[in-house]
């Protein structure tokens, strides 16, 4: 097995700064990858946390004026993960999420501050760190967007790259006058360059230049090449698909492991899933509600935003209450759905419990104590929560878009497919067709026989990143015999 270097870029990456999914991924695939023969370093930026928790961080470049101000590059490591810190203070010393304000409103200067972020990612490309010189750049989101741009114009023998798509709506779009700071041509600002509809976007500068486009599950890969799925991009991904595929992502099956869970009440593995009432009676107690096995509970643990679905949920609530289920929500995002949740809360007191905010450990208890589990997206690339779902036992109930349509079998469909069902799918995606499948899932919790067969074929699932990851390091290895 040739070995490969891979410089990863993205800018949250667990256990050191999370927002969503896109951590989970840039913290678990570089330990993957070893075993695949794939050296990856990640970059990223050097948040408060980033500075606190990076332990033998090693100054390895110094500039007096980078972007506006002194900056350094380190390199240090964290709970195994390989890192370079860009340690730029005036852009990214500043506390809370690593995007907006504690107004909730988007940093004004984000475009120099990920412009930065993607000028070292190509200088590290062009051997800036004489120790890791990399084969591949492999940027992650719009916030590694211009990665790819700044190697093609920087017109010099380059690494390889590649741009993952974890999310088409985040397309980081500024105005053209950017270009002039960021040491990018004029050049760039036309429709095979940068420009988006008058403006620039960071997300366009990926998919237009990096040599290969991937995204988390092959039915997004289909999606994004339609003109509403593409959310702008669809003609571009079209003429690139002969560059885009899907690979599906996995989860860390060390941080999600109901047999050694720290976090929940009883642990379990498969053969004793009667603990997991423990559990349920745990999580009951801890958002409110009635304590009651018979009680289906269901759980959601989301970003509360559009893209989630979860204004549906508000609408189905009638459904869930004559249906004698219970409902409890963790999440934090809209102000307008936390202040309905809250509100649907208070008006039925023990039957549907919130807690509107971002908590890692109550999120691990959610997945054991939840008879099933929520995702009514619109549009989900990939989705991590059904898959944890999966691996606690609790059953997953989707709707029928992106990873949601690629990682659940529905309970309708054990024979159309060679997989055992795992769980409860429902389109189109309104509230009519989930509160149907509720009704039905309703049915079959009530059945035990049944439920536990979909709970055993969940945690019979392979949601690890082994195989996964694996397709990445083809896909290194094919990308440079393609280059040789
Ligand atoms: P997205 O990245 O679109 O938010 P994913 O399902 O891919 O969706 O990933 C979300 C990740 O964030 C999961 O690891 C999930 O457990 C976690 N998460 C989301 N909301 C919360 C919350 N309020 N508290 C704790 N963890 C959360
Ligand atoms: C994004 C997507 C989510 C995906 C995650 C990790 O945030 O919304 O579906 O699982 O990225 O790839």
């Amino acid at each position: 097995m040739t070995p490969v270097r891979v410089l990863a870029v993205a800018s949250e990456v667990y256990p050191i700064v999370k927002t969503g999914g896109l951590a989970d991924v840039a913290g678990a695939l570089p330990i993957a990858l070893k075993a695949h023969g794939v050296e990856m370093r990640t970059l990223m930026p050097g948040y408060p946390d980033v500075m606190r928790l990076v332990s033998n961080a090693e100054e390895i470049r110094h500039w007096p004026d980078y972007f506006g101000g002194p900056g350094r590059l380190l390199a240090g490591s964290h709970e195994g993960l390989d890192l370079f810190v860009l340690d730029v203070p005036h852009l990214y010393a500043r506390p809370g999420n690593p995007y907006v304000t504690s107004e909730g409103v988007d940093w004004p200067d984000n475009g120099v501050r990920f412009a930065a972020l993607s000028r070292v990612a190509a200088d590290i490309g062009h051997g800036l760190v004489s120790t890791f010189v990399p084969d591949v750049v492999h940027a992650h989101d719009w916030q590694a967007g211009l990665a790819p741009a700044y190697l093609h114009y920087d017109n010099r023998p380059r690494p390889a790259t590649v741009m993952t798509i974890h999310n088409m709506a985040y397309q980081g779009k500024f105005a053209p006058e950017l270009i002039g700071s960021i040491g990018l041509p004029w050049g760039s600002f036309n429709v095979h360059g940068l420009e988006y509809f008058g403006g620039i976007s960071f997300l366009k500068a990926g998919l237009q230049f990096a040599d290969r486009i991937t995204t988390v599950s092959p039915t997004y890969a289909r999606e994004i090449q339609s003109d509403e799925g593409g959310m702008g991009f669809g003609g571009l991904l079209r003429e690139r698909a002969h560059v885009l595929s899907g690979i599906l992502n996995g989860i860390d099956i060390s941080v999600w492991n109901p047999e050694e869970d720290p976090h929940i009440a009883y642990r379990y593995g498969a053969e004793d899933l009667t603990f997991r009432a423990a559990n349920k009676a745990a999580l009951q107690q801890q958002f409110n509600l009635n304590s009651s096995d018979e009680a289906p509970l269901l759980g959601v643990i989301s970003r509360l935003s559009w893209q989630k679905g979860l204004d549906l949920l508000l609408e189905v609530i009638p459904t869930i209450l004559g249906e004698g289920m219970q409902l409890a929500l963790l999440g934090s995002g809209d102000r307008d759905l936390q202040d309905r949740y809250q509100a649907a809360a208070r008006a039925n007191p023990g039957r549907i419990g919130v807690v509107i905010g971002y908590d890692e450990i109550l999120a691990h208890l959610l997945q054991a104590g939840s008879d099933a589990l929520l995702v009514p997206s619109r549009f989900e690339p990939c989705g991590l929560t059904q898959l944890c779902a999966l691996r606690y036992g609790a059953v997953p109930i989707v709707s029928r878009v992106g990873g949601l349509e690629d990682t659940i079998v529905d309970i309708g469909e054990a024979d159309a497919s060679d997989r055992d069902p795992t769980g409860f799918k429902f389109a189109p995606v309104t509230a009519d067709a989930f509160a149907g499948s509720l009704r039905k899932a309703n049915i079959a919790f009530h059945d035990k026989l049944t439920w536990r067969r979909l709970q055993r074929n969940g945690l019979a699932t392979d949601v690890s990143w082994r195989g996964r990851a694996g397709d990445y390091a083809a896909l290194y290895r094919d990308l440079m015999a393609s280059r040789a």
